[in-house]
């Protein structure tokens, strides 16, 4: 084909072609259509200091990454203490691992061509390159010790990323988490070559201006229902990076099982751990923490309480009310039941010597702790042999000391209180200002908390309740039980596809006063039935969607409401790279919906006509 045809047949594809590549969507975008090349060896500088590619010596690809110690992982990451990162540490493995995404777990883009033709996609590599000479990151200003142990807020994720038409880049930002999330979308620009020795942006120039809608985007995992290891959860987090997702939320410990090993209490582990092989040691955990705090991913603590305690009993059973008690669903909302006794000295005493163990610990790399507090059940009290009583008048008074006492405990160790709902809404328990309150009963609840003048973390469980729909965990006896429950839904369903959770807003019909409250949102991947085999193809990519939402907002500049159609060709093609980044994300369509017309979107699009 002569040059100038394939030139033209090239321009008329990509006018065609509405895959805008980068997941979450920038705020401000504009691409063109010429091919740059990028080498392993492109020069990239930080703050005009030369940065080397630490070249990670693995082989085998991810499985083999995954299934190592947390030495394995750091070699992304060598020359650092990890204790205390510098900026330079943080953006000198954040450049790693760009470049390790683009060559190392590469991406070719067949999935997405109708017969997985990318001859008109791709560059012709004898037609002569133009390379991707530099790349020069600079950071506007110095990262202050909250950028590694951030509130909402405290850092400026802010970046600017540009591609000229003759291969120079520049990515600024105003803090090195700013810098990482500039390297992300550099790294989903990029495509490998069906060569195989090649890898091109077919999008230059660019030019990119971004900045997050929400300070707080995150994915809550329940650890105690199904143990997830230190590898999913690394795993997770590297899958929450490249979705600029910041915020992990490990719902550490719940009636289940008590996996987090507390050394100065080792008992709880030993008797509240499913088993051995299902506890967090000390060092698992600061592996974790540092892992999330060096890609951007602050992960946090809950330790849920008052209830939600029960697997203390195994090991302290005189602190804990209605253990497994029967039948289960007058006591709790699923067995087993259990829960601190609320005007027990002997609970304060224990929940100090905890929190004095655990919350220095955790301190270091994250602002929050979270106290937990849903769905306590006043008939837990009626069997409290101090109490006796399921009347709110009795409870309420003792709740809001036991409160004030751990959350004061959560102050005193430097850190901000998160809890559920309930706390404030069904209990009328009055919380410090600086609570954050996360939510997962709906808007209204979301109006309620904000009209409190209280900050908001939106968990609505009919959007973003990972879990739902997926049928009953229960077993029920025939007869009355199988006739009640049958077709043996769960309490949540329908399943939250993509496109539901994509079509939530946590501030949607809110006055601009609260919804300057609301944070952000988590979706939430409760347990019961997800376990580590699972884990992947629950997450994402509908977490993704989320992620899209809480980065992007759910309007476009334009103020006008992302579409789905928009949004598909995009998510189809981030899926793709995080499987090739070893991620197992589920299907989200048919693939003939992303190859038939090249992954336009415009395939199975529905209009009412
Ligand atoms: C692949 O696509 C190119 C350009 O769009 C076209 O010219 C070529 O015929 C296609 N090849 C096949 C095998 O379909
Ligand atoms: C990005 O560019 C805009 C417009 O030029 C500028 O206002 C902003 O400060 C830049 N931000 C960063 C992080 O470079
Ligand atoms: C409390 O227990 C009584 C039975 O003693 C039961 O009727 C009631 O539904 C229970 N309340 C809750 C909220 O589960
Ligand atoms: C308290 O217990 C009584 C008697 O068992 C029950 O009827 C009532 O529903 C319970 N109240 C709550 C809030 O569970
Ligand atoms: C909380 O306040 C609401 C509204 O005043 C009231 O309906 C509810 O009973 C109170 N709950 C408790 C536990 O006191
Ligand atoms: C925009 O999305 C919201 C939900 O996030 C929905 O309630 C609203 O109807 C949508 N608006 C339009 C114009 O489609």
């Amino acid at each position: 084909m002569n040059t100038l045809a394939s030139f033209l047949a090239l321009a008329l594809v990509a006018l065609q072609q509405p895959v805008l590549a980068v997941w979450p969507a920038p705020q401000h975008y504009s691409k063109g259509s010429s091919f740059l090349y990028i080498h392993q060896n492109i020069k990239i500088t930080y703050n005009e200091e030369f940065v080397r590619w630490d070249f990670c010596p693995l082989a085998a690809g991810r499985a083999t990454e995954y299934s190592h110690s947390p030495s394995a992982q750091m070699t992304f990451t060598s020359g650092y203490t990890p204790r205390s990162p510098t900026s330079k540490e943080i953006v000198q493995a954040g450049v790693s691992r760009a470049l390790d995404s683009i060559f190392r777990t590469p991406f070719a883009p067949y999935a997405l061509r109708k017969h997985g033709n990318l001859s008109g996609f791709e560059p012709d590599v004898y037609a002569g390159q133009t390379w991707l000479d530099t790349l020069q990151i600079t950071q506007l200003a110095a990262d202050k010790p909250s950028t590694f142990r951030p509130r909402a807020g405290d850092v400026d994720e802010s970046y600017n990323l540009t591609i000229s038409a003759d291969g120079h880049t520049k990515l600024t930002a105003v803090s090195s988490i700013g810098i990482l999330r500039g390297l992300e979308t550099f790294t989903q620009l990029f495509y490998q070559h069906t060569t195989g020795t090649f890898w091109y942006t077919p999008y230059a120039p660019v030019t990119i201006r971004d900045a997050p809608r929400f300070p707080h985007r995150g994915v809550l995992l329940d650890t105690s229902r199904h143990f997830f290891s230190v590898a999913d959860i690394k795993r997770t987090i590297d899958a929450m990076s490249w979705n600029k997702l910041n915020r992990l939320h490990v719902h550490v410990t719940d009636s289940q099982s008590w996996p987090l090993d507390v050394p100065s209490m080792p008992e709880l582990a030993r008797m509240g751990a499913y088993n051995p092989a299902s506890i967090y040691s000390a060092a698992d955990l600061e592996a974790v923490q540092q892992y999330g705090q060096h890609r951007g991913v602050a992960v946090y603590l809950e330790i849920d309480m008052p209830g939600h305690i029960g697997s203390v009993a195994e090991s302290h059973p005189e602190l804990i009310v209605a253990y497994d008690a029967q039948p289960y669903y007058w006591y709790c909302a699923q067995p087993p039941c259990g829960a601190f006794k609320l005007s027990s000295p002997d609970v304060d005493r224990f929940v100090g010597r905890l929190f004095d163990d655990v919350l220095p610990r955790v301190a270091p790399y994250s602002a929050y702790f979270h106290t937990g507090g849903d769905e306590l059940n006043a008939n837990d009290s009626m069997l409290d042999e101090g109490i006796r009583s399921n009347d709110t008048r009795v409870l309420q008074p003792l709740l809001q000391k036991f409160i004030d006492r751990q959350h004061g405990r959560v102050r005193a160790a430097g850190l901000t209180p998160l809890s559920w709902e309930e706390i404030p809404l069904e209990w009328n328990v009055t919380v410090g200002a600086d609570t954050v309150i996360q939510t997962w009963l709906g808007t209204e609840s979301v109006r309620k908390v904000t009209a409190k003048g209280l900050q908001v973390i939106d968990s609505n469980y009919n959007f973003w309740y990972l879990d739902c729909g997926r049928g009953q965990w229960l077993a029920f006896d025939n007869g009355a039980a199988f006739q009640q429950h049958y077709p043996f839904n769960d309490w949540c369903g329908p399943t939250k596809s993509w496109a539901l959770v994509y079509s939530h807003d946590p501030t949607a019909g809110l006055s601009p006063a609260q919804a300057k409250l609301v944070l952000g949102g988590e979706v939430a991947v409760w347990t019961e039935s997800i376990d580590p085999q699972t884990l992947d193809a629950i997450v994402w990519p509908r977490a993704s969607a989320a992620g899209e939402v809480l980065w992007s907002g759910r309007q476009d500049a334009s103020g006008r409401n992302r579409s789905q159609i928009d949004a598909l060709p995009r998510l189809l093609e981030f899926r793709e790279r995080m499987v090739a980044r070893g991620v197992r994300a589920a299907a989200i369509t048919q693939q003939w919906c992303a190859t038939a017309d090249d992954n336009s979107g415009r395939a199975c699009e529905l209009r009412v006509m």
